[in-house]
């Protein structure tokens, strides 16, 4: 769609909600994010406990071991002793076993009876088949066949001579029966449980990103809607203050303002081609009146013809004002003055006006000055707007009553008349432009709606407020408040 704007030419393209080159969507790149994490983790996991089982594990054999050997001293020394030295064992390998049995319970009865050694824990790592038994030559009698050059060994120690080596080979590796068993079994529960984990992973991950990014998918095609133009478009608001929760209300509060505004838009072109079309309207009348020969063309019909461009002329004024102000442009050339000065001459210019429209002036300013900052061109154009909607609005016979009065660091100025008022639910409304309080009585007055409009900007711009209210007179009051100087 394209938009001719003066010289310059805007054109809107409509957006797309997908882009050339398709990514994927938000909801695919959570997922794939959590199920990512819940992989890495799992495979860490498993990778830190295999190096864990080979490091903690063998050194907890190895401990056992040792703790194995310690025990085992005593008891090989104990059957040196008994048998007067190592050819027993020489002659006899099989009672290797029995001589590793750990004193001291039975450590009186004969080597050949005792059990062999019971499968205590460090029993069943396999420790005892990794001893070896060196004579005091250093040369192996029994046991473990190749002993490692960083064994641990123990001295066997009779009578102050070191008779023996017992020598432990230290675990270098899971490698064989329980202990490949155990390990393997590790690792086993490590991969389900991984895998499990991951599963459950995968699962919380697609529910997550389905029913987190639920709300955000609707405010994306919302905005969509909204941006092509649909200014009825809503999303649903969840409940809870989380920002998701605030998006959506933030994005129905956009949405509100923006159909409101649109609304404004439209009623006020409206009103402005409404507004343009009577005058224009009864122009084009008289003046084919005139061309027909229906009505003569004399200086009754010129007045008349005048009139309606005065009209037309004061509606493009007020608009190129408002428009101004709008936008910030209205320049004011603000000065120190006295407010009552500038009252007591508008009242003064509206002397004949009044009299012509049967009203009385009640004047009630103070004898002393009303020092004020501003605009005096703007001030005097604010007020004669006020008396003029009074000589208008007010019923012949009727009375009018402006006061001023300084209050600590505010002016004060009310202007009350006399009946017709305007209806308690219009008085909000009176500031809006092309309000009308009463259309068809309003209309033949020549009013377009604008004057209170221009009031309250000019107010606006001197810091100041305006306000209306029933008047104890019967009519309107309206109360203009403006920051005091000095
Ligand atoms: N003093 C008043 N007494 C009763 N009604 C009033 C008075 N002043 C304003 N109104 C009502 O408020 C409406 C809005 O006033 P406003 O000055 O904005 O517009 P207008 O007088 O109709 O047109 P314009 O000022 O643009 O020529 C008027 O149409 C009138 O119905
Ligand atoms: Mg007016």
């Amino acid at each position: 769609m394209a938009v001719l704007h003066g010289r310059c030419r805007f054109v809107y393209t409509e957006p797309r909600l997908t882009c050339p080159a398709m990514k994927p969507n938000l909801a695919t790149r959570l997922f794939a994010a959590v199920l990512g994490a819940a992989v890495v983790v799992a495979v860490a996991k498993g990778v830190g406990a295999h190096v864990n089982l080979n490091r903690d594990f063998l050194g907890y054999l190895n401990e056992q071991s040792v703790g194995r050997l310690d025990l085992a001293v005593p008891s090989v020394t104990a059957g040196y002793r008994q048998q007067g030295g190592w050819d027993f064992l020489r002659q006899r390998p099989d009672l290797w076993y029995r001589l590793l049995r750990p004193l001291p319970e039975d450590a009186q009865v004969p080597l050949t009876e005792r059990p062999p050694a019971m499968p205590t824990p460090a029993e069943l790592t396999g420790a005892s088949r990794r001893f070896t038994l060196l004579d005091a030559e250093r040369r192996r009698i029994v046991g473990f066949a190749s002993p490692a050059p960083d064994a641990i060994e123990r001295a066997i120690v009779v009578d102050g001579l070191t008779v023996g080596w017992l020598v432990l080979t230290p675990f270098e590796s899971v490698s064989s029966g329980a202990e490949k068993r155990f390990a393997d079994a590790q690792a086993r529960t490590g991969w389900v449980v991984g895998g499990a984990a991951v599963l459950l992973a995968a699962a919380v991950a697609f529910w997550a990103s389905r029913r987190l990014l639920r709300p955000v998918r609707q405010v994306a095609e919302a905005t969509h809607k909204l941006a092509a133009g649909d200014h009825g478009a809503r999303v649903p608001e969840p409940g809870g203050g989380d920002e998701i929760g605030q998006l959506a209300r933030d994005f129905n509060q956009l949405a509100r303002t923006l159909q409101r505004n649109e609304a404004m838009r439209r009623e006020f072109m409206a009103d402005v081609s409404h507004e343009l079309r009577t005058p224009l309207g009864v122009l084009h009348g008289e003046l084919e009146a005139l061309e027909d020969g229906v009505r003569p063309l004399d200086a009754q019909a010129l007045q008349s013809l005048k009139g309606e461009v005065t009209t037309l002329h004061k509606l493009v004024d007020d608009l190129y004002e408002l428009s101004l102000a709008d936008v910030g442009a209205l320049s004011y050339r603000k000065t120190d003055l006295d407010l009552r000065e500038i009252l007591d001459d508008t009242a003064g210019s509206f002397g004949e006006r009044l009299r012509s429209s049967g009203l009385v002036l009640e004047l009630d300013l103070p004898p002393e000055p009303l020092p004020a900052f501003g605009d005096a061109r703007r001030l005097r154009q604010l007020f004669a707007n006020l008396f003029e909607n009074s000589c208008r609005y007010t019923d012949p016979g009727g009375a009018l009553r402006l006061q001023a009065r300084r209050d600590g660091r505010q002016m004060l100025i009310d202007l009350h008349d006399s009946a017709p008022g305007v209806r308690d639910e219009h008085l909000p409304r009176l500031f809006d432009r092309f309000f009308r309080a009463d259309g068809s009585r309003s209309r033949r007055s020549g009013g377009a709606g604008l004057g209170l409009s221009i009031c309250q900007r000019i107010v606006e711009a001197h810091e100041g407020r305006i306000q209306a209210g029933p008047s104890p007179l019967g009519g309107l009051w309206l109360r203009v408040e403006l920051p005091a100087r000095g």
